[in-house]
């Protein structure tokens, strides 16, 4: 009931409830480059194809006259959560609704659902913690080139109550995305995503020094000084130390694909991974083209996903395998409905993150299309594991699982 009273309104439902329709009710909400930018995929979208895929293969086993009622909660870094769902980090929110990430987390904090804020904000560390009020929050890194600043994100993410750190390792230079290169947009270059960075002081002062003008007179420039220093960076295994050593709380590397890279995420230090594909976002490979517009952004703009990477979920049974005793897997990329959710903690993970659903619920219907679209899916996930006789989430093995190949 908590679930129906909350997604209807007047009788109609905030959003539509079917995950396969949600896109479509966004694209109409929206206008064409915002959505363009938040649905897109890297090249062919394939990636995004096999994300879902990846799903599609595994096949739940429902057991009888087992669960009527659902224990959804879970432990985090010895924490207790209501649900094993969290919102995934996503830039320039401002695409969906101008309430941008202040009114995404206060929604998020309504439903008891953390969310994580992403480096790439158009709101700042204080304002989200002010609307986010109680409810939990983690910060997800764009790992900056400049220690100092690194320095300065994490103390003000301590400060402002954000308790794990999400740190960002397969964006460190956008992708080759055709939806958002053929209509010659990105966010950043209208300003947005980049009032995180002018917020900082350390910045400021930095940018300040340098070019002997005020940030706040001259915010074009300085957006861009701040996308230099936030991607572009290659860092190496090694700095991880450095996190490690500056960030007391528990520390999460996002965009792990490969068993190899899980365990030097253990050997360094690190508490958590999220296995994630960007949601079919990412790409490796340096794209000469690009580089068309890089005396536009003043930074190495590369990719943003990998066209042709393996689906997320592919890859979650092997790292589980090999890290999931000691360290906690969390996963993303393709959930869409309850019964997903239920697929990746039966494959190990401790909780999963949900991206592009949410944001076409906030842009749909402002806050309450948001939260419509999340408790949409965690009633679903609830009715999931019921129907299929589990009664918690602790009940999860692959013993409820299946690969089926149908070939084709
Ligand atoms: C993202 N993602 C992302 N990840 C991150 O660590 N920092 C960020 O700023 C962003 N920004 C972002 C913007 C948009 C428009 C999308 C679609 C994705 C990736 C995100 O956290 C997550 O990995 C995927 O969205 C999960 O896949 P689904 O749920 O969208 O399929």
């Amino acid at each position: 009931t908590i679930y129906a009273n909350a997604m209807y309104a007047h009788g109609r439902p905030v959003v539509t409830t079917d995950p396969r329709r949600l896109e479509e009710q966004a694209r109409q909400a929206m206008n064409a480059r915002a959505f363009n930018y938040i649905a897109g995929g890297a090249g062919e979208k394939a990636t995004m194809d096999s994300n879902r895929l990846a799903f599609r293969q595994w096949k739940l086993i429902p057991r009888m006259l087992k669960a009527s009622e659902v224990d959804a909660s879970i432990e985090l870094f010895g924490q207790k959560y209501p649900h094993p769902l969290l919102m995934a980090p996503i830039g320039v929110q401002a695409l969906a609704h101008p309430n941008k990430e202040v009114g995404l987390a206060a929604s998020c904090s309504e439903v008891e659902v953390p969310y994580i804020l992403s480096t790439a904000s158009g709101s700042s560390f204080e304002d989200v913690a002010a609307s986010s009020g109680s409810g939990k929050r983690w910060f997800q890194l764009y790992w900056p080139s400049d220690n100092e600043i690194t320095l300065s994100l994490l103390k003000r993410a301590k400060e402002n109550g954000f308790e794990a750190l999400v740190v960002t390792l397969d964006t460190w230079t956008l992708a080759w995305r055709p939806a958002d290169l053929d209509t010659g947009y990105l966010p950043f270059l209208a300003g947005l995503g980049t009032e995180f960075g002018s917020t900082d002081p350390i910045f400021r002062e930095k940018y300040e020094k340098k070019t002997g003008m005020k940030v706040d007179e001259n915010i074009e420039e300085a957006s861009r000084d701040w996308l230099q220093k936030i991607f572009g960076t290659n860092h190496t295994w090694e700095d991880v130390e450095f996190l490690r050593k500056n960030w007391d709380g528990p520390l999460i590397l996002k965009g792990i694909q490969h068993v190899e890279d899980a365990k030097s995420a253990l050997k360094y230090g690190c508490d958590g991974i999220v296995v994630s594909n960007h949601g079919g976002k990412l790409q490796l490979e340096r794209q000469p083209l690009l580089s068309m517009l890089e005396p536009l952004l003043k930074v190495r703009y590369v990719g943003r996903q990998l066209d042709g990477a393996i689906g997320s979920l592919e890859v979650l049974p092997e790292i589980v395998d090999a890290v999931g005793k000691d360290m906690t897997v969390l996963f993303d990329s393709g959930i869409r409905t309850g019964s997903d959710v239920v697929k990746a903690l039966a494959l190990g993970a401790k909780a999963v993150l949900v991206g592009r659903p949410v944001m076409y619920g906030y842009a749909i219907n402002g806050g309450e299309g948001a939260k419509a679209v999340l408790q949409g899916l965690l009633a679903d996930f609830h009715l999931s594991m019921s129907v299929a006789g589990i009664p918690s989430v602790k009940d999860l093995s692959r013993e409820v699982i299946r690969k089926i190949n149908y070939g084709g």
